[in-house]
């Protein structure tokens, strides 16, 4: 690895624990509005310290992230569908240059195995890794999955083997059982995503076992800023990634926090 992508990597999935908590808000480039990200900009300004990178799309980014921001920024470059459509259709929606540009210390799209967009997807994804050879940018694969799809241990390790197998930096998947599995034939880190909103103890416990079971971290979105208590959510996950913190001591943080807040 080239100084330049390890020195970008290392801002996202801290030398000292090797592990990461990202910030997930850029579900509106396929879904739209999104409760919770009405005001981007107001929804990460008190999330900001808690978390190492923010995930979002150049807009989001250009429009609400003040300059002034030294969070980490990991950029959405792939897109062009939208829940009305057939989503496995993603293409890429950045070009190189404005990547660059806007200072992005990892690049992301997303892959459909199994999907009828697998071959342009998992192609884009080599672009993408050429992209990050060339120019020292790390690339974060995320495995999107369809509905017909069952999110086990087999179908994401095959979807996470596949991206390390192409060239990708980091992958983003969902936990599962046997997630063990998932890790050990995955050459590379392993960040999962948090999916729908679920009670807070259950997102808790969610983080702790996959981080148990080898994950290098989150990238947690709607878990976090939909909870009742955002700040409290993101400090609560944050003991479980760096501090390996018990389920109890980071729902702990949580409550804490949340009674403080009234
Ligand atoms: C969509 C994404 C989102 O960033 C992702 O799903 C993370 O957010 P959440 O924790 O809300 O699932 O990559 O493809």
């Amino acid at each position: 690895m080239d100084w330049g992508l390890e020195n970008r990597l290392n801002r996202i999935l801290k030398p000292d624990t090797g592990r990461t908590v990202m910030l997930a808000v850029d579900h509106g480039y396929f879904l739209g509005p999104t409760s919770g990200l009405e005001d981007p900009g107001r929804t990460v300004e008190p999330l900001l310290p808690y978390a190492d990178s923010l995930m979002l799309t150049r807009g989001v980014l250009r429009q609400c992230i003040p300059a002034s921001s030294d969070i980490p920024v990991v950029l959405r470059v792939s897109g062009g569908t939208s829940i009305l459509s057939e989503l496995s259709g993603e293409g890429l929606t950045v070009a190189t240059d404005d990547a660059i540009r806007l200072n992005a210390s990892a690049i992301t799209l997303s892959v459909f195995v199994g999907g009828e967009g697998e071959r342009e997807t998992l192609l884009n994804l080599a672009k993408l890794c050429d992209v990050g050879q060339k120019y020292g940018i790390p690339v974060l694969a995320v495995t999107a999955v369809g509905k017909d799809m069952v999110r086990d241990a087999r179908y994401l390790g095959l979807a996470c083997r596949i991206c390390a197998e192409i060239g990708a930096h980091f992958v983003k998947t969902y936990y599962c059982d046997g997630f063990e599995e998932v890790i050990a034939n995955t050459p590379i880190p392993v960040v999962i995503a948090g999916g729908k909103k679920i009670g807070e103890r259950e997102a808790i416990e969610l983080a702790h076992n996959a981080i148990k079971a080898g994950a290098s971290g989150v990238d947690m979105g709607r878990n976090i800023f939909q909870s009742d208590c955002p700040v409290g959510m993101i400090r609560a996950v944050r003991s479980v990634v760096h501090e390996n913190a018990t389920v109890n001591d980071a729902f702990e943080i949580y409550r804490q926090e949340k009674d403080a807040r009234g």
